[in-house]
Order: structure tokens, then C-alpha cells, then sequence
């Protein structure tokens, strides 16, 4: 049975409000739960404090139910609020048997495209079969009150009513293991809809099923060949009767003035081949072709659990040069994944060629070999009827600059938009600070997310790969929830994560699972682990977990039986792109190994699988011991002397503690004898920052965070980036361009750094899973004075803002209703620390704790709250005033 959850967020203008009962009503239609009648569910009055993930427990939920519903909630006085607005969900079709519609396609082209690449003598320019164009007549003798569409396909697809698109969604049906589960999208088509005559027409491409993936030459039709629409579209008449129009042999096939369309390659489009009216009623379709039916797979259909995949911003060239005749290049400014949309008049027949980059040669043309295979132009034929504007469909690119030929005159700024495109999930954080540097980093941070997450977590956007490496994901996804809310997204990617994992429990170095098919990789197969409990400590998902918990268990157990004396070897990629410290993988595997196992028992715990639980610590303990007699050495070295072993031993707790100050020592040494500089690579990076915090020495996190000579961030961003580099040294004034066969300028991993500022800078952080209990605790430091950000949690906003004054340090937090937070702020005693002008210790929703050292704790409810600590400044052990700016 279906039972979805409900969650709301409480807002209240007074302090330390909580929540002591909620009461949810949920109805079959609005004039019902107007009524106050929830004749699906009422739950009641429950006393709880919970307003995250309650669980549906009313009367059996059928496909297509429409259902409404409202929740109230009692104070902290026992004081009922009012009734929310009432919200509404739409179930989905739960059984097989909903599904009327047969899988369609055309598969002719496909024929003459292979014929035609055989006979070509230029291989290596792949002939792509054309995307194919499916239509269908209807009419609709009376007046209707709702129509959906329920769509899939094998391949990518656009489906049009009447002329006009429906939704605004690219890439459905996003990509899975085909074999497995495909999933379908639903849209409300009423309005496009009207009595008479009708059409459904659809644009169906290659994308992830049969174009290219990966890096291999010609290296397409991964799934198959035969792409496959399947859609129906269910009407409502106002009289009650409904009609079902569906995918089956009546419909026609066509190709039309798509020439060409392939994630790597781009997108080819002929004007001169419009056909005009093809997705209208009454079209001259007699030339059409029937379709082809049946499948080359037999995946289960299911509701996409995802993010879909939408354009959200649009950016204008800053400024445009000609490097040769006739080439012009639009430098967008900012470094992104989508395309851009062409606007033009000339000539019928008039060709204009766009091709994408990230970086400029030093002659000014664009620097394309970091692409590798991926094509990345998109073509379009103008058809010379006054002004053209044009955007493709089914492709998108990673770049700042486009090359445009072809372009009749010298084009304005007007030329070409850029279109950004995303899973568009909803962004939940912002963060400012006083240092220019560290600000352009996180906008880095942000626009190099934005650009990986289309449909599943991917490590690049622009060569030919763009694939679900599992390591670069479980490195960032802590960031990446800061960012936005990224609990769908990843409630999606974490079934192809499960749906990719091997018989014996591996799971694998990437999802969906091709090309890249190996599995049990230290540091990347541990996705499968680190990722749902990363879900779960956010967003407080129980169900997360459970879904995961099985295969989590397999891939514990395939650990322990490809270790040796609970030793993992390991042939995988280390501590992948570190600089000059190659960490041994036997050290890093087992320190994972230990990890995993650890949360592998806090999620039991959670669960309330006690024995599990405690099998999984007596097993962590274990790995710790074998850990320890292998490679670490009394004076508290470890095997492979790297910043990354001393960073993974200190950050999953491998050391006994005496050896732990040690440890810490030979880490601060290698830091210093780099002349200040980190080493580590995408798996040591993710904890440096956050175990030096935990040392002690926030302020050498700090040194490493201003850096701008190599290795650092700073150095990336002294040279131009407006994203994420995949290496440290992607370009260096005295090498130029790292090693083309890889380099990307738009790779996430060395962006988990996000985590670190927000949690150490702004100083958020959740206590626990989920939000309810929060810690806030900015440690100035570095040559920053101040500080504002912000994150807005399941549980509401969550703010702070901080700076230092003539030595004094100003703190204002806001935490939502029905949560509590520490607050820790330095101060040489409780006494000088005041809250909107009181002592802070009396003040209304405030509590002091204790003194730590040289910090004041105290426990706050929910609400907005200003803090002074008077002379904070001289006990702030990590401030450098001499570099302040
Ligand atoms: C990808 C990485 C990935 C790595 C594995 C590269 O090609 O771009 O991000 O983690 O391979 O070593």
C-alpha cells in the first residue's frame, strides 16, 4: 500500500514556540475538507511534536485519487492554531494494469542512419539517426473537466497538445537502469485541451538509452536502439465518462526538421523542414509512416521520485571578440550546463554553427580538447523568413563561451541568451562574507552543482562522460544539501545506486551502472552507505534508510568477505587527483571499510535493529584494531604519511586516543612542510577541513581556505573560474592546460568545502538528525569580519549573521518554530554576553549552560535573537587580524 507523508513547516513571531499536537485532515475533494471532514483520514488530535514525514494512515489510496488536505497544531500553551491552507496531491497509477499504453516508435531511421555511417568514410563523425516525430487525431465530443497525461519513454521525449508543449520539463524520463524501472511523468493537459478535434503529437531522441555515454568511440545504444514513447492521455468529461487517448499501432511516425539530437554531439536542426501544424488538429499526415511497436526491454513503470530537470536562469553575454574571420566568441561570463537560444534573420538556408567551451585558447578561439568526443555544436538551418529564434531540445553542454559561425554580419548582444539548466531543486541556502574570494568560491560552488545534478548526480557536464560517479557524489553531498533541497533528488538516484548494485553486494563506481561497471571501490561504492545516512541526518528520512537498509547490510558484508584479516585491498582511484601524496588504497579502502560499518550501526540503531547495531560496532571495532596494528605507528604515523590517511584516521575515529594528538601533530607537520599548503585529493579533501576544526586549529582551515598560490581554491579563482575545477592545476600560468584526456572546469568534488564554510563560518549545523536540534556556532576567523548566511531546513529558516567591531563580536540568529539551539559564543564570562540589550542569561527563550574555555553556551528556543559579547574579539583564537581586509 501507497502511503505518502506529509510534512509543514510552523512559523511564529514569538520566542521558544513549540508544537505539543498536531491534527491532519485529508479528503477526497476540496468541498469536503472545506467542510472539515477528512473522509480519507482524520487523524485526530495527536500529541507530538512532529512535523516532518508524519505517514498516511487513512483508507486505502487508489491511482488518480485527488486528495486535499490541512493540518493544524496545538502551542506550547495547548493553544490550537488556525487551519493551514489546504494543499493537494494527485496519486499517481500504482498498478501495472492502470497502464493502457503500448510502447511506439520508428525505427526506419535508425536502419538508414547505420547504412549510412557504414558507408561514411569519416567514422569518427558519428551519423546519428534523426529523432522521430509521433502524431495522433481526436476528437472529443463534449465538454471536459480535467485531463492528464501519464508519460515514458525508452529514449527522451517531448509531448505536444494542440501546438503547445506540455510542461516545461527536458530529459524525462530521466535516466535509470531502462532494464529495471523507467520512470513516467504526469501533467495536468486540461487546459490545453477543448471539445472537437484534437492533437497529440511527440518529439522522441536518443538521450540516455540509445546515444552516446561515456567515453568510448562511438560508444552509443547502451540500452538499445529501438527508442519507445509511451503515453496516455486520460480525459474527464463533464458529464463523469472518461476516455482514454493512448500510444498504440493507430498512431503515425514521421521525421521532421530535427536532423540530429545527442547529449554529446548537439543538436542539428533545419528550419526549411518545419512541418508546420504537425502537433495541430487536422494536419496532412497521409505521408506519415505506422508506427513500430513493442520494446527491447521490459522495465516496471513507476512515478518519477526525482527532480525535474528545468531551465532556471537566463544569462546574457558579457562581451563578444572575433579571434578569426568570421568566428565570433560570446564569453557568457559564467561557466554552466544547458545551451543557448540563437536569434537570427537570414538567408533561407543560411547555416549557423554554435560550438561550446569552458575555456579559451591563448589566441582567443575556444578550447575544445578537454571535450574529448563530445561534439558540443549545435547546427541550425535558417529558414529566411524575417527573424528565427531557436533553442534545442535534447541536448545540453557544459561552457562559458560559444563559438558562433555562420551568423550573417557581425552579431549584437542579442545574438544568443544563455539557458541554464538543472534538476531544479529548490535552493536552501545563501552565504556573504567580507571576503571577495571566499564569496566568488561559493558562487563556484553553487553554479558547479547546478550544472551536475540533471537528473542524477554527475561529475561533469561537458566531455564526454557526464556519468553517476559514486565517489564524487558522497563527497558532496553533505554540501549539496546546504545548497538546496536535495531530498528528492537524491531519493531518485539512490534506487539507481541500489539497482547497480553487483549480486555479492559491491555497489558501483558509478549509477546508473555503464561503461564505468566495476564495483566495490573503496571510497566510491561507499555511496551506497554514506549517501541515504546523509539523507537521513538532514532531512530526519527514516524511510530513507529502511528502503536502503538491505543492500546497505550486503555491502557491509561484501566488505568482510573481500577483506583480508579485515583488511580491504584495493585496486580503485585513492585519494583520486591529490598532489604528490599518493595515499595507499589499502588504507583508505579499510578506513572506509571502518566507516561504513559505523554507520551501517547507527542506521540499525535508528531502526531499532538493536542486534544488528551491536554487530556492526563489535565489527567497527574490529576493523579499528586491524587498522591500527597494521598501520599506525606508536609515535602516531601512519602508513602512507599523506594529509589524507592522518585526515580519514581522525575524522571516522580509527585511533585510540592517546595516539589521536600524534596524529594530529604529523598532519599540521605535512600541511607546514607544504608551505602551507593541503595535498589531498577528492577523498581526503571532504574531511581536512573539518578535522583541523576538530583539532583545534581552525585557524590553520582558515590559512587554507585564503590561499591563492597552489594547491588551494584561491588559486583556481585568481585565474578567471566561475566554477569548480575537476584538479587543482586544470590550468597554471607555466603549464597551461592540465592533461586534456582529463580536465574538466566544472567538477564538484573539490566544492565540499561548502560544508566546512557554512558549519565553521556561519556556524550552522544540526545536532542530531534532522534539524529539530540545532548547533550555532561561528568561529571567526581567518581575515574575515564578517559573515551572513543563511539555510532553510525541513523545519524552517535557520540565519546567522555575524561581525567583529571595535573588538566586540555581534551575533543575530533566527531558528524556526518548534526547534532548539545551542549557541556558543565566545566571551570571557556569561556576564558580558547580552541579547538584545539584556543580560543574555535572562533574557526571554535564553538559557545559559556553562562556560567552555573561553566560549558561553547557551540553549535557545525558536525565534530571532541578537547577541553582544563585549571584547569577544581578543579570545577568538583563530582570528589574523595583521591579514584582516
Ligand atoms: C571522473 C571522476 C571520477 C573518476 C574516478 C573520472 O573520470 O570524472 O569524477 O570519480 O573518474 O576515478
Amino acid at each position: 500500500m501507497v502511503r505518502p507523508r506529509h510534512s509543514w513547516i510552523i512559523a511564529s513571531p514569538r520566542r521558544d514556540q513549540k508544537q505539543t499536537a498536531y491534527h491532519i485532515l485529508v479528503a477526497g475533494s476540496e468541498a469536503m475538507l472545506k467542510a472539515g471532514k477528512g473522509d480519507l483520514w482524520n487523524s485526530g488530535k495527536i500529541a507530538s511534536d512532529q512535523t516532518a514525514h508524519v505517514v498516511y494512515t487513512g483508507k486505502p489510496l487508489q491511482s488518480r485519487m485527488r486528495c486535499f488536505w490541512k493540518v493544524r497544531v496545538w502551542d506550547g500553551d495547548g493553544r490550537p492554531s488556525a487551519w493551514s491552507d489546504p494543499a493537494t496531491w494527485t496519486m499517481g497509477l500504482i498498478e501495472e494494469k492502470d497502464w493502457r499504453a503500448e510502447w511506439i516508435g520508428y525505427d526506419a531511421p535508425v536502419e538508414a542512419a547505420k547504412k549510412a555511417m557504414a558507408e561514411s568514410d569519416t567514422p569518427d563523425g558519428p551519423v546519428l539517426p534523426p529523432p522521430r516525430y509521433l502524431r495522433k487525431d481526436f476528437d472529443l465530443g463534449k465538454p471536459i473537466r480535467r485531463a492528464t497525461l501519464y508519460a515514458t519513454a525508452l529514449g527522451i521525449y517531448e509531448v505536444r497538445v494542440n501546438g503547445h508543449r506540455v510542461g516545461d520539463d527536458y530529459f524525462t524520463p530521466g535516466w535509470t537502469d531502462y532494464n529495471t524501472r523507467v520512470y513516467y511523468h504526469t501533467y495536468d493537459a486540461t487546459d490545453l485541451l477543448r471539445e472537437g478535434g484534437n492533437a497529440i503529437g511527440a518529439v522522441l531522441a536518443d538521450g540516455w538509452y540509445a546515444g552516446h555515454l561515456g567515453w568510448k568511440s562511438n560508444s552509443r545504444e547502451h540500452y538499445g536502439d529501438k527508442i519507445r514513447l509511451r503515453a496516455q492521455l486520460e480525459v474527464e468529461y463533464a458529464d463523469g465518462s472518461t476516455r482514454i487517448i493512448a500510444t498504440d499501432p493507430t498512431w503515425k511516425a514521421a521525421i521532421g526538421p530535427l536532423i540530429e539530437a545527442d547529449f554529446f554531439m548537439g543538436e542539428t536542426h533545419d528550419a526549411r523542414r518545419e512541418m508546420t501544424g504537425w502537433d495541430a488538429p487536422g494536419f496532412e499526415d497521409s505521408a506519415w509512416t505506422a508506427v513500430d511497436l513493442a520494446s527491447q526491454v521490459d522495465p516496471m513503470v513507476q512515478a518519477h521520485p526525482g527532480v525535474p530537470v528545468r531551465e532556471f536562469a537566463e544569462i546574457k553575454p558579457v562581451s563578444m571578440t572575433e579571434p578569426q574571420e568570421g568566428r565570433f566568441v560570446f564569453d557568457m561570463g559564467q561557466n554552466f550546463a544547458g545551451f543557448v537560444r540563437l536569434n537570427v534573420t537570414a538567408p533561407n538556408g543560411e547555416k549557423i554553427v554554435m560550438r561550446f567551451a569552458e575555456r579559451l585558447n591563448p589566441d582567443g578561439t575556444i578550447y575544445t580538447t578537454n571535450l574529448r568526443r563530445a561534439r558540443a555544436t549545435d547546427t541550425y538551418i535558417c529558414r529566411g523568413e524575417g527573424e528565427e529564434i531557436w533553442q534545442p531540445r535534447f541536448t545540453f553542454h557544459g561552457f562559458q563561451y560559444v563559438e558562433v559561425t555562420g551568423y550573417p554580419g557581425r552579431p549584437g548582444p542579442d545574438a544568443i541568451t544563455g539557458i541554464a539548466l538543472s534538476s531544479k531543486t529548490p535552493i536552501v541556502g545563501s552565504f556573504k562574507c567580507s571576503d571577495e574570494m571566499a564569496n566568488q568560491l561559493y558562487s563556484n560552488i553553487r553554479w558547479t552543482q547546478w550544472a551536475n545534478f540533471i537528473d542524477i548526480p554527475t561529475d561533469c557536464p561537458q566531455r564526454d562522460e557526464r556519468m553517476g560517479w559514486t565517489g564524487d557524489a558522497q563527497v558532496y553531498i553533505r554540501t549539496a544539501t546546504y545548497n538546496a533541497n536535495v531530498a528528492a533528488f537524491f531519493t531518485k538516484w539512490l534506487v539507481d545506486l541500489e539497482d547497480a548494485q553487483s549480486a555479492e553486494g559491491g555497489f558501483p563506481d558509478v549509477a546508473p551502472r555503464k561503461i564505468a561497471t566495476d564495483v566495490g571501490t573503496a571510497a566510491w561504492a561507499d555511496a551506497g552507505v554514506i549517501c541515504p545516512w546523509t539523507i537521513y541526518e538532514v532531512y530526519g528520512d527514516k524511510r530513507v534508510l529502511e528502503r536502503h537498509y538491505e543492500s546497505m547490510a550486503r555491502w557491509i558484508a561484501y566488505c568482510t568477505n573481500n577483506s583480508e584479516g579485515l583488511l580491504r585491498p584495493d585496486k580503485g582511484y585513492g585519494d583520486w587527483l591529490s598532489i604528490q601524496a599518493d595515499t595507499p588504497k589499502d588504507v583508505l579502502a579499510t578506513a572506509y571499510f571502518a566507516y561504513s560499518t559505523k554507520l551501517m550501526a547507527r542506521c540499525a540503531e535508528v531502526l531499532g535493529k538493536t542486534d544488528d547495531a551491536a554487530r556492526h560496532h563489535e565489527l567497527f571495532e574490529r576493523i579499528k584494531a586491524a587498522f591500527n596494528k597494521a598501520w599506525v605507528h606508536d609515535d602516531g604515523r601512519i602508513e602512507g604519511e599523506t594529509q589524507t590517511v592522518y585526515v580519514l584516521a581522525l575524522a571516522f575515529d580509527l585511533l585510540p586516543e592517546a595516539v589521536r594528538p600524534l596524529a594530529a601533530e604529523h598532519l599540521l607537520e605535512n600541511i607546514q612542510e607544504r608551505d602551507g599548503h593541503l595535498s589531498t585529493g577528492f577523498i581526503g579533501t571532504k574531511n581536512l577541513m573539518g578535522v583541523l576544526n576538530r583539532i583545534g586549529r581552525a585557524d590553520v582551515a582558515y590559512a587554507l581556505f585564503h590561499n591563492d598560490t597552489f594547491p588551494s581554491w584561491g588559486f583556481s579563482i585568481r585565474h578567471g573560474a566561475t566554477s569548480i575545477w575537476e584538479r587543482w592545476d586544470g590550468w597554471t600560468p607555466d603549464k597551461g592546460f592540465q592533461d586534456p584526456g582529463m580536465n574538466s572546469f566544472a567538477h564538484y568534488s573539490f566544492g565540499a568545502v561548502a560544508q566546512w564554510m557554512f558549519q565553521t563560518i556561519a556556524g550552522i549545523d544540526s545536532d542530531g538528525a534532522g534539524f529539530k536540534r540545532i548547533i550555532i556556532h561561528p568561529r571567526p576567523g581567518g581575515r574575515l569580519h564578517a559573515a551572513k548566511a543563511s539555510y532553510h531546513s525541513i523545519r524552517g529558516p535557520i540565519a546567522t549573521e555575524w561581525k567583529l567591531q571595535n573588538g566586540d563580536y555581534l551575533l543575530d540568529v533566527e531558528i524556526p518554530a518548534n526547534t532548539t539551539a545551542i549557541v556558543i559564543i565566545p566571551a570571557a564570562g556569561p556576564n558580558v554576553v547580552t541579547e538584545s540589550g539584556w543580560p543574555a542569561g535572562e533574557a526571554e527563550g535564553v538559557r545559559f549552560l556553562r562556560m567552555d574555555q573561553d566560549e558561553a553556551v547557551y540553549e535557545i528556543g525558536s525565534g530571532s535573537y541578537r547577541f553582544f559579547s563585549r571584547g569577544a574579539e581578543s579570545l577568538m583564537p583563530f582570528v589574523n587580524k595583521a591579514k584582516r581586509n
